[in-house]
């Protein structure tokens, strides 16, 4: 049997890594691993192909950035003729995001059968595009892989039969749970507690100025009680130049050097995190520019350059308290039972909430 694996962007890598490791026990079973190139810089890719023991993709399509409507269509098109020549029994997807619906549109129009890996999540808020990418690729899909039971109760709401409804429990938790101990030893050795850990990378906190500089305000004055560590994400990298730019009454956005190292992604003061096999950019003078987010002569926030798995996790573990807009954070945490604070209305991961340390 042929299984061929799409993946596209950061958050899929550590739901794939497990799948992909669970069936190469089987000799019967054949995988291909296609990798759209959503997700494009080293640290947000080639270092979790790293950790996550990843084989090297047998294809990546390079589809890049671009607008929903770009990505997503620059997916189709170069996923359906690999496809095509590929000839797979069975596609999985995986998670969210454009690079997930898209290839799952082209199974359905090739008639290759497709499993979704994470289905039946709903946050019931349209405005996110992943709630789209969700709802369409269960609708796609052949086979839905569900991690927990409000999964099974969405989708059977939605009209899909049963009998394609696989409650397989949480691969992203399978992941961490093998690669504890290795994150371990990974802690940075700069880092005294108490601290937040932060990331924010959602179009609703962070392409909202006003939002985003009422955030960053609040997050200023929570660091007068605990240091604040906040791995910044290419897309907040982008927004934080914007608000800073701002600040100075610049209106024109710096042209993105979004592979290379920008202000943004320099860090006011930076955390060494150790070993790291992503080559780190220099602290350099370059990162004063956003000091002025500390306002009220408050200690300025640690931003840091997007961090491998291992280290984040190894961060997340220790944390006083992780604020995040992430989906897979909220699981995390609560695997790991540190207090999360959750910079969104709803959530699509509810067991966070009921059984779990969201807020
Ligand atoms: C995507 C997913 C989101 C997921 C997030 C994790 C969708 C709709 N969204 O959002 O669900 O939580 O990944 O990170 O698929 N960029 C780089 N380097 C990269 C990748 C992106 O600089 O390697 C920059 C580009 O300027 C790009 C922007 O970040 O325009 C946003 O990237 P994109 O893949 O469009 O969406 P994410 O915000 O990363």
């Amino acid at each position: 049997m042929h299984i061929l694996h799409v993946v596209g962007a950061r958050p899929n890598f550590m739901k794939a890594a497990p799948v992909l490791r669970a069936l190469s026990a089987y000799a019967e079973v054949r995988q291909t691993l296609i990798h759209t190139g959503q997700h494009y810089d080293s640290a947000m890719s080639d270092v979790f192909f790293q950790q996550l023991g990843m084989p090297e993709p047998d294809c990546n399509l390079g589809v890049g950035s671009g607008t929903h409507a770009q990505q997503t269509a620059a997916v189709i098109q170069a996923f359906e003729p690999v496809l095509q020549e590929r000839k797979p029994d069975l596609v999985l997807v995986y998670g969210d995001v454009n690079s997930t619906v898209a290839a799952a549109l082209v199974c359905s129009k090739l008639g290759v059968r497709v499993g979704h890996v994470e289905a039946g999540l709903r946050s019931r808020d349209r405005s996110m595009p992943e709630e789209i990418n969700r709802l369409l690729t269960d609708q796609l899909s052949d086979m839905l892989f569900t991690p927990s039971a409000d999964g099974d109760e969405n989708l059977i709401r939605e009209g899909i039969e049963s009998s394609k409804i696989h409650r397989v429990g949480n691969v992203m938790i399978d992941s961490l749970a093998r690669l504890l101990p290795s994150a371990d030893q990974c802690f940075p050795g700069d880092v005294t507690s108490p601290y937040a850990l932060v990331t924010l990378h959602r179009p609703s906190n962070v392409d909202d100025l006003p939002w985003l500089r009422a955030l960053l305000s609040t997050l200023s004055e929570l660091s007068a009680h605990l240091s604040i560590l906040f791995p910044v994400h290419p897309r907040t990298r982008q927004r934080l130049k914007e608000v800073e730019s701002s600040r100075h009454g610049v209106t024109e956005v710096e042209s993105s050097t979004a592979h290379g190292v920008t202000e943004a992604e320099t860090s006011t003061t930076r955390v060494e995190t150790g070993a790291s096999p992503v080559p780190r950019s220099e602290a350099s003078g370059k990162g004063k520019k956003l000091e002025p987010l500390s306002t009220h002569a408050l200690p300025p926030l640690r931003l840091l350059d997007p961090l491998p798995y291992l280290e984040f996790i190894a961060l997340q573990r220790r944390a006083a308290v992780v604020i995040t807009d992430s989906g897979g954070i909220q699981e995390e945490t609560t695997f790991l039972g540190v207090p999360c604070l959750t910079v969104r209305e709803n959530t699509e991961r509810p067991i966070t909430v009921t059984m779990g340390t969201n807020q």
